[in-house]
């Protein structure tokens, strides 16, 4: 099995100032800047994503947009291309996250468009995925998970497949302080790696990180991370303060 390095996300999401941005980057840059085991990176709100970047210079922490459009230019009001994040310094850029699925429309067609646009820029997609309560409680989340995964990674050539990472976010679990349990994640981690096999080249999949997203806090972070296909979290509310991202990113380190 391949040795994934992990991979610690923070989604700052619709959140603060162009001071308090630069104040939390400078801080986690303080308590994290050098830790060299694992890859690290927050997403600031696009007007911040500069002055970020500019806070973080020199550590270790990469900087990553929420979202981004699928085409490199044109009559998009609105709507900033992959091309302008890399020059705003970004490494990373989310794509398809759940709010953007259900509260701005984006299919999985949307989805797509926007991993092929973000990598033929240079960028590294993090492509979320996740069911409802309601497919849970339906028994589909398998068939959910089959739909997402296939329609965003279908179309990305094997080479390129190295440059994204994969989250699973329940979206019953996004906000809500109800995390999915160690179990639940894995089971889902693993059949996601699985998708990924029917996909890509042999050794691929395992080379793929599987992020779990979803109310993780420093006090579950490490079971969850015990999980042989849990490869790292993309944080959201506990990403706002730095003490507790810190905390998240150093899990098992004591
Ligand atoms: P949360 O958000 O950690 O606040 O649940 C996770 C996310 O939306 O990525």
């Amino acid at each position: 099995m391949a040795s994934r390095r992990p991979f610690l996300a923070g989604n700052w999401k619709m959140h603060g100032t162009r001071t308090e941005a630069v104040a939390l980057a400078s801080d986690l840059r303080a308590q994290v800047g050098d830790v060299a085991d694992r890859d690290i990176a927050v997403f600031p709100p696009f007007p911040f994503l500069e002055a970020v970047r500019n806070a973080l210079r020199g550590s270790r922490i990469e900087v990553g947009a929420q979202d981004c459009h699928a085409e490199p230019k044109g009559a998009y009001t609105g709507a900033v291309a992959p091309e302008m994040l890399r020059d705003a310094g970004c490494r990373y850029v989310l794509v398809g996250h759940s709010e953007r699925r259900s509260l701005f429309g984006e299919t999985d067609d949307v989805v797509a468009g926007k991993v092929l646009g973000a990598l033929r820029a240079g960028l590294m997609p993090i492509v979320c995925v996740g069911e409802t309560l309601a497919e849970r409680d339906a028994g589909k989340v398998e068939d959910v998970l089959r739909r997402q995964v296939n329609a965003a990674l279908l179309r990305v050539s094997p080479d390129r497949m190295e440059r994204v990472t994969v989250a699973y976010e329940p979206v019953w679990a996004i906000g809500t302080g109800r995390n999915a349990t160690p179990a639940q994640a894995e089971e889902a981690h693993a059949f996601i790696r699985h998708l990924l096999t029917a996909l890509f080249p042999a050794g691929q999949a395992d080379r793929t990180r599987i992020q779990y997203g979803g109310s993780v806090k420093p006090d579950n972070i490490a079971g969850l991370m015990r999980e042989p296909d849990v490869d790292g979290a993309l944080v959201g509310g506990a990403s706002l303060s730095a003490a507790s991202f810190a905390a998240i990113v150093r899990y098992g380190k004591g």
